[in-house]
């Protein structure tokens, strides 16, 4: 077995494996360290991202809505469901079997490509070039560091994933709890709540911020807000969390947002405030790596640190913190380490929340380019005036273009609806090549289908639209 490798990348998430695999394409002598066991204690590679993260949350949510949807959708469909019951366990299994066959791809990806893979921590040794994993030193020309992020708990109050979770625990939910509490309505609160609520779970959200998503175009968090509380989720806004206690459930004590006390009670809490990058174990000190005041890696435009030779990817640098971001960052570091020149352009990485419906956006918001003061247009289309979102009986939200008043490029694109997921990435590919409003309302798009109500919103910001 090699001891020495042009490059050695510690963490096998999205960010590290797609690192090791573009340096391995490139003719660089690679190996990878990653420390993830499954439940059989054998590696699990795909970081949070396949084993806790987008992986396991993305099965959950999609068996959990074909449950929803079977109880209350299909009659609308004249599709009667007698005797329609849930099977957590079976829903649960398979999620992993998901999960396990990502971890088993990642696996195979790595022998096809000859990287040399360790199971176990790894750390910096004696200096930036040496690593040490499982008692061995290996040596490395190059280091990337892609070893992610855990969440962040409440201060004092750690996760037992038992009663208080973390995004794991309420992955692994056993029984559907009556009364779930969530505090944080961001990204997992909002996905999370929502699968526990569609299996029967009354959810309450307690959420610190006065704006509901401010990360989102203020329409399509307005329009979210409406559309997840006809669900049923309950979203209380602008709270100050005050103490926690546990014993056999969870009492929450906070401050509403008129000033008044309050305390929610629940059989199980889980506390998605944001991540924390993770750098435990890496002794990264003894080498001098620096980090910020929140641990975040510091590192320049070229995702070099202040080590020579070492580079840091994904959930441990700032920015945001998605598995696609990661990815497009550790191809670019191996081929800067191969003496390419590649860029990544964080103002088209999308966003995705893959609530019912789904959220989606690239590029600014409104209240982005106006704080800017930019001259701007916008063009809006519903989806109830699309053809195949009634077809569906889908017909909540909207599309919504801003573009450049005088060049009409396009500064951003928001969509709550059904697969905004996948409709975002035409919207990614038209910024990517500086296109304007105009370039995708002159597109043919397919008819009857979702992605027309791209084409209208695009044609409604020269007021052209033709369905409405
Ligand atoms: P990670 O995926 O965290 O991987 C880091 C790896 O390094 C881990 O395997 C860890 O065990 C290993 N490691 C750490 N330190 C060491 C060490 N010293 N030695 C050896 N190994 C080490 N993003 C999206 O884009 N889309 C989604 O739908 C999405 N859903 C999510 C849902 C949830 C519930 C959560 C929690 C996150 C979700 N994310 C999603 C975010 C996404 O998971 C992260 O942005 C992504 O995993 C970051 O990738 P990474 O490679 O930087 O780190
Ligand atoms: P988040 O940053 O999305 O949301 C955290 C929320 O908690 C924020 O709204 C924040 O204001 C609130 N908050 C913080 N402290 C609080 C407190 N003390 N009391 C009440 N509210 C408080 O973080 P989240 O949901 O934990 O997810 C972490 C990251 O994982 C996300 O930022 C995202 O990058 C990634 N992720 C991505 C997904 C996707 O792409 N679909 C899905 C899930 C996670």
């Amino acid at each position: 077995m090699a001891n020495s490798f042009d490059v050695m990348v510690i963490g096998g998430g999205p960010g590290g494996y797609v690192a090791a695999i573009r340096a391995a394409q490139l003719g660089l002598t690679t190996a990878c360290i990653d420390e993830w066991r499954g439940a059989d204690g054998k590696p699990a590679l795909g970081g949070t991202c396949t084993n806790v993260g987008c992986i396991p949350s993305k099965a959950l949510l999609q068996s959990s809505e074909y449950y929803a949807q079977a109880g209350h959708e299909f009659a609308d469909h004249g599709v009667k469901v007698k005797g329609l019951d849930l099977d957590l366990a079976q829903m649960m299994k398979r999620k992993d079997k998901v999960v396990k066959g990502s971890n088993d791809g990642v696996l195979y990806l790595f022998k096809k490509n000859k990287i040399q893979f360790f199971h176990g921590r790894g750390g910096f040794g004696k200096s930036p070039s040496e690593v040490v994993v499982n008692g061995q030193t290996l040596q490395a020309k190059h280091v990337i560091v892609a070893t992610g992020s855990n969440p962040r708990a409440l201060p004092g109050v750690e996760f037992d994933e038992k009663l208080i979770l973390s995004n794991a625990g309420a992955l692994t939910i056993a029984d559907v709890p009556k009364r779930l509490g969530v505090i944080g309505a961001g990204v997992i609160g909002l996905e999370m709540g929502s699968v526990w609520r569609r299996l029967g779970s009354e959810v309450t959200i307690l959420e610190a911020l006065p704006a509901f998503l401010g990360a989102a175009d203020e329409t399509i968090a307005k329009e979210a807000a409406k559309i997840f509380v006809k669900q049923g989720l309950k979203i209380e806004l602008g709270v100050k969390i005050g103490a926690i206690d546990r014993k056999k459930n969870v009492k929450v004590q906070y401050t509403a947002s008129d000033g008044s006390s309050k305390a929610l009670e629940c059989d199980r809490l889980i506390v998605s405030i944001g991540r924390l990058p993770n750098t435990e174990g890496l002794n990264a000190a003894a080498v001098g790596l620096k980090v910020d005041e929140r641990g975040f890696a510091v590192v320049d435009g070229e995702w070099r640190n202040n080590l020579t030779d070492t580079l840091e990817i994904g959930g441990v640098v700032r920015r945001p913190m998605l598995a696609h971001k990661a990815e497009e960052e550790g191809a670019a570091v191996a081929e800067r380490i191969a003496g390419q020149k590649p860029h990544v352009d964080f103002n088209t990485v999308p966003w995705v929340i893959y609530t019912t419906p789904e959220i989606a956006w690239v590029g600014e918001t409104e209240q982005q380019v106006k704080a800017r003061g930019a001259e701007y247009r916008t063009g809006s289309f519903p989806f109830a005036a699309n053809a195949r979102a009634r077809a569906l009986g889908d017909t909540s939200g909207l599309v919504k273009f801003i573009a450049d008043a005088k060049t009409d490029q396009i500064l951003g694109v928001h969509i709550i609806g059904p697969f905004a997921g996948e409709l975002i990435a035409e919207a990614v590919v038209a910024m990517e090549f500086r296109g304007s409003a105009e370039d995708i309302g002159m597109i043919c798009h397919a008819h009857p289908s979702l992605s027309e109500a791209m084409k209208d919103a695009a044609l409604a910001v020269d007021k052209r639209a033709i369905n409405i």
